[in-house]
């Protein structure tokens, strides 16, 4: 894939141009009311340089996962309502993505006006990326912009479909967050290391095994690390684990021994017996953990050894919690290591980036999330980014036309 043939939508003139912009307005609602705006902040300055250029903005999104048909609840309405506010100006909200009503309300959009497009996981062929739901979403522009780095690792129609149809460029988030990885994995200071975290091995398999090519020094923390010590014999107690993957992660270790990528493992932990808020805890080396417990995050040893790991690299991804950071105080591991990153970051010493799943949530928890050079929009698409693969969304982006 040759991502130096993204085109950048700056470049082009859009003065009057309908211009049908690929957003991920796909943020959590409750009640009617959007609970983090990240997405859409982020979303903002692209939009907002539209429309001074005199474009006539059409944005469109997925919301939810809809089975059948429209579905009132997830409808974009109060999503597009929360954009206006943040725009600082009105938003029109158009109830279908397609047809006579989406058409004439792009039609009738003076430069530098917006509207949003209902939900189009509403019509089938958008997931199926059906050539024909794409040629009647593309009635509504000119030109396409793609600006959803974050779904980019689904091939549907407002992904994929609309490159074969329209004039495609890349929108500006679209490119920082294709540029942060790229800097991170692609072009880095080295040296370079890489921490992933989370519950589950399982999911992250294939990510520990592309990231040990790419990396220096693999952290591994959280729930999943309790597989790599059941791996080397640890008896781990009643912790979390996935005993089916341990010739998983024993296969990770040598590959990594094999390629000079040094693996930094939890060395002490907090336990209890129970997985809940306010149960009496303590702080144990993980050669040492009773059997009636459970780990449930990385002791301070362990955190002192990742900071002196993290002060020898001037390059950080960072993918994952520690610990059960939901649940205080096994939080304080991942808060910990995070505010040292953070620190490195300021100081000029250290290149961070972050993203995937529940990492902004644990980095938004420590409070740093501001700190770091460079925060994903994106989950699912960040962590296919991680495993090499290439995103559908980025490669037809790359191959379209102009
Ligand atoms: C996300 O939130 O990860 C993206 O918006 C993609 O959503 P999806 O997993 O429902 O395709
Ligand atoms: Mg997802």
């Amino acid at each position: 894939m040759e991502l130096d043939h993204l085109k950048p939508i700056a470049d082009v003139d859009v003065a009057n141009k309908r211009v049908i912009v690929r957003g991920d307005l796909n943020v959590p609602v409750k009640d009617g009311k959007v609970t983090d705006t990240t997405r859409l902040e982020r979303l903002v300055p692209g939009l907002r340089d539209l429309c001074a250029r005199g474009a006539r903005v059409v944005v469109i999104s997925h919301f939810g996962r809809p089975k059948e048909g429209p579905d009132p609840a997830l409808s974009l309405r109060p999503v597009a309502a929360e954009l206006g506010k943040l725009l600082g100006r009105p938003i029109q909200f158009v109830p279908d993505c397609i047809g006579p009503v989406a058409e004439s309300a792009a039609n009738a959009l003076g430069p530098g006006e917006i509207a949003v497009l209902e939900n189009l996981r509403f019509h089938a062929g958008e997931e199926k990326n059906d050539p024909e739901f794409a040629k009647k979403l593309a009635r509504c522009g000119d030109l396409y912009v793609d600006d959803a780095f974050s779904a980019a690792h689904r091939a549907h129609a407002s992904t994929v479909g609309l490159t074969h149809v329209l004039p495609s460029y890349a929108g500006p988030l679209m490119l920082e967050e294709i540029n942060a990885l790229r800097t991170v994995l692609e072009q880095p200071q080295r040296p370079t290391a890489a921490l992933v975290g989370g519950a589950k091995v399982s999911t992250k398999i294939p990510i520990l095994k592309h990231l040990i090519n790419k990396v220096d020094k693999l952290i591994i923390g959280g729930g999943m690390a309790n597989t790599f010590l059941l791996s080397h014999g640890v008896d781990i107690g009643k912790s979390l684990a996935e005993p089916d993957l341990v010739g998983e992660a024993h296969d990770v270790m040598a590959a990594a021994k094999h390629r000079g990528c040094a693996v930094v493992l939890p060395e002490d932990a907090v336990i209890a017996r129970e997985f809940r808020s306010g149960e009496a805890h303590a702080v144990v080396p993980t050669l040492a953990v009773p059997s009636n417990a459970m780990i449930l995050d990385v002791g301070p040893k362990t955190v002192a050894h990742m900071t002196q790991v993290l002060k020898e690299c001037r390059t950080l991804l960072w993918n994952g919690p520690l610990g059960a950071f939901e649940i205080p105080p096994f939080g304080e591991g991942t808060f910990a290591l995070a505010r040292e990153a953070a620190r490195l970051t300021k100081a000029g010493f250290l290149v961070t980036v972050a993203g995937g799943g529940d990492t902004v949530a644990a980095l938004n928890a420590a409070g740093v999330a501001d700190d770091f050079s460079y925060i994903s929009t994106a989950g699912g698409a960040f962590l296919e980014w991680l495993e090499g693969r290439e995103l559908p969304g980025v490669a037809a982006l790359a191959r379209a036309q102009a």
